[in-house]
């Protein structure tokens, strides 16, 4: 694949331990939204190495110090549903103040375009940095689309978190919006003829909520 200096593969080999759960066929619903959860919290760690912060007056035992802390209603994060919602947690954990959005997109199974059905997201969202969270990165259709809506309302500073992306999707992404940081945990070899990625996990909505 070509270079792009707004991807970010993490590559670590503590997520990669576990993706490898998280492929398995044996993996099952509560642990594969464990999973999930987890491999967001670490990915979370990296891609808000750069978030905005304040800095603050801290009294020790021993006397007052300067410190940073996370600036206030300065992140937002939105979840791509349905699977985007099974990173929520996991960014959470780290960062318990991130505003949360919704945009509800689904692949037209012939086309595989992004069929948007549902958007609704915080006041102000055009003044915070938004990261778009969607485990899987196939065709880029979903993530190019979420994108844009974001744009449309305003937003700047756009970053995209998915845990498994296809060549193709990471492409297509990185094309269409050059100013957005993408970060990705590992990188797949391709897509199927069905857009689906190889070798992938499945259809990650169907995997977390079960409905398959
Ligand atoms: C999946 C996934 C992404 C999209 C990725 O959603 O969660 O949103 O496909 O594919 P793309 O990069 O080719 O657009 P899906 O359409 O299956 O909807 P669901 O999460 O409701 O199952
Ligand atoms: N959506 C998924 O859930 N999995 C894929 O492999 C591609 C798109």
């Amino acid at each position: 694949m070509k270079k792009f200096d707004n991807v970010t593969i993490l590559d670590h080999p503590l997520i990669n331990h576990k993706i490898a759960i998280l492929r398995s066929v044996d993996t099952h619903t509560k642990d594969f939204r464990e999973i999930v959860e987890e491999i967001t919290t670490l990915m979370t760690y990296e891609a808000f190495k750069d978030v905005p912060t304040r800095e603050v007056e801290v009294v020790t035992p021993l006397e007052k110090c300067a410190q940073r802390m996370v600036a206030e209603n300065c992140v937002a994060v939105v979840p791509v549903l349905r699977a985007g919602l099974g990173m929520v947690s996991g960014v959470h954990t780290l960062f318990p103040t991130a505003k949360v959005g919704h945009i509800g997109m689904y692949r037209d199974e012939q086309t595989l375009q992004p069929q948007e059905y549902y958007c609704k997201l915080p006041d102000g969202i055009e003044k915070m940095r938004t990261v778009v969270l969607d485990p899987m990165l196939a065709t880029g259709g979903s993530a190019a689309a979420a994108i844009a809506q974001l744009k449309k309302r305003g937003c700047k500073d756009i970053r995209q978190m998915s845990i498994i992306a296809a060549p193709e999707g990471v492409e297509k992404l990185a094309t269409a919006h050059p100013d957005v940081k993408i970060y990705v945990a590992v990188l797949d070899r391709c897509l199927n003829e069905n857009g689906y990625i190889l070798p992938g996990l499945g259809d990650a909505g169907d995997r977390l909520f079960g409905t398959k």
